[in-house]
């Protein structure tokens, strides 16, 4: 996918690191001077956090296109996304010339965080391509992007925009009618007019407010939204009840949902209590740190299978599929011995040593191990079937230490096989310089999961193993095997 991307400030950035990371071309254009290099130490910048993410097999943050205009990014590009300023006297003008110089069949999404999509078709020769995709910021870890349609949006714009954003590992979130500030930042500026009234009154500071969410209800909405947060706040009558015991103070005077006036003085101290917040960390530093808390709680969200981290659950799962071997098929010849998986030294597999941590050795002996399976038929589906292999022993040899970003390859021996045992050995390489750093030999056993036990491998997978067994009979063993199959 060559996907177009035309301004490349904060969210352009955000969009391009996204499809980069996707493992698709970027065309991108932005008028201001050196837009090009800046772009490109911002990718750099973010490409640690979507590296941690997981990346796709062809991502590559070098794989930018910068043109010298829009048009050029519509001749060029199957999807656009434009992040130019939000005023309707730049996108307008903007997005016609985009229109002018594509195909009609592209579609033109744009990242408003406000504008509503009639507006913005206004003065096009094909408005019905025209949706707003509207992301949160850091776009390239947010799940969430509102798909709005104007009055003239087509239907099937709209399915091929969510398509492509569900592509890109983002959760498309249709708003069905149009409305000036779509939904998330309609309840955001609820709180945001709220917070400015409460600095402007000189109630709390900016610090103080931060804190009344971070310590709290911002914990909570990682998860889940306000109104399930209030169905449980009701206790066992759930909502209901919750709504008889506090609805009456819905009609105290709480909230003052009118702007305030943005006075000098406001600004003052919004300015000065965010810069105090920052205590000297600059702009950089804070979103690494953000990058860094989004990935953990999203992984947290992972284990529970829910919001964002099911959303990254599903991206992990689509890499591995994506960058997994084809599966052996009948009569094929088998590589002696098998290489099919290859990673990087990831920053947290560090320990207090600066080398790779012991326990990261086993976790990337364990991938290898899946892409074994995989090559013999073993995946999601198979294991749905109640089938699966466990690990029952493991011996690491650590020869060699391993740097951060350093990239390793794996060898693999399949020692032997039988009815539901699997021996594995494998040599971990540092892929520069073909030097063994590990051997890591494994002992597995096939289990019916249903019935807890032992039991035979089905015949695919069997006939695949025993194939690979066969193929590596007579390799040389990279290192001395503590087991064997007796
Ligand atoms: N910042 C956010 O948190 C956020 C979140 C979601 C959506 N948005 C929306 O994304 C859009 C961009 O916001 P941003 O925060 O990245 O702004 P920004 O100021 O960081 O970037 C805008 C970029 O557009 C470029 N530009 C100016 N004129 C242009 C033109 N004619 N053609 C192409 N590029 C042009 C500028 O040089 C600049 O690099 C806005 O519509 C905004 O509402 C912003």
């Amino acid at each position: 996918m060559r996907f177009g991307v035309v301004g490349t400030g904060v969210v352009g950035t955000g969009w391009a690191v996204r499809a980069l990371s996707r493992g698709w071309e970027v065309i991108a254009t932005d008028p201001s001077p050196g837009a090009d290099v800046r772009l490109r130490s911002a990718v750099a910048n973010a490409w640690p956090a979507v590296r941690k993410l997981g990346l796709y097999p062809d991502a590559d943050p070098d794989r930018i296109d910068f043109v010298t205009s829009a048009a050029a990014v519509g001749e060029a590009a199957e999807f656009i996304q434009e992040s130019a300023p939000e005023t309707l006297e730049i996108k307008r003008p903007l997005l016609q010339a985009i229109d002018a110089a594509s195909d009609p069949e592209v579609v033109i999404a744009s990242s408003t965080s406000g504008l509503r999509p009639s507006l913005l078709q206004e003065g096009m020769g094909n408005p019905e391509r025209l949706v707003v995709g509207h992301p949160f910021n850091p776009v390239y870890l947010l799940p969430l992007v509102e798909v709005v349609g104007g009055n003239l949006t087509s239907l099937p714009t709209i399915a091929a925009a969510k398509e492509v954003y569900g592509n890109l590992d983002m959760y498309p979130l249709l708003v069905r009618n149009e409305i000036d500030g779509f939904l998330a930042d309609r309840l955001l500026e609820a709180q945001w007019r709220e917070i400015l009234h409460l600095v402007a009154d000189g109630i709390a500071n900016t610090a103080e407010l931060d804190d009344a969410i971070t310590y709290g209800p911002g914990l909570r909405w990682a998860g889940m939204g306000t109104n399930l947060i209030y169905h449980l706040a009701g206790g066992e009558a759930g909502m209901r009840h919750m709504l008889e015991q506090f609805g009456p103070a819905l009609e105290w005077p709480w909230t003052k949902l009118v702007a305030p006036p943005l006075t000098e003085e406001l600004i003052e101290r919004m300015t000065a209590g965010t810069e105090a917040q920052a205590a000297g960390r600059s702009i950089v530093d804070l979103e690494q740190q953000r990058d860094s808390y989004l990935l953990s709680v999203m992984r947290a969200l992972a284990a529970h299978g829910i919001g964002a981290g099911l959303v990254l659950s599903q991206r992990e799962a689509r890499i591995l599929a994506a960058s997994a071997p084809a599966p052996w098929l009948p009569g094929q010849a088998v590589p002696a011995p098998l290489e099919l998986y290859r990673c990087r030294v990831e920053p947290d597999w560090i320990d207090y040593n600066g080398h790779m941590t012991e326990s990261a050795y086993l976790l990337a002996a364990g991938n290898a191990t899946d892409a074994v399976f995989r090559y013999s038929g073993i995946d999601e589906s198979y294991r749905a079937g109640g089938k699966s292999f466990f690990t029952v022993e493991t011996h690491i040899k650590f020869l060699r230490e391993a740097a951060v970003d350093e990239a390793l390859t794996f060898a693999t021996q399949v020692v032997g096989t039988d009815v539901q045992r699997l021996h594995l050995l494998h040599t971990m390489r540092r892929a520069e310089t073909g030097e063994a750093i590990a051997t890591i030999e494994q002992m597995l056993i096939h289990v019916d999961m249903t019935a807890s036990r032992a039991a035979p491998v089905e015949s695919g997978p069997a006939a695949a193993l025993a194939a690979v067994a066969a193929a590596h009979a007579s390799l040389p063993l990279a290192t001395d095997c503590r087991m064997g199959l007796r």
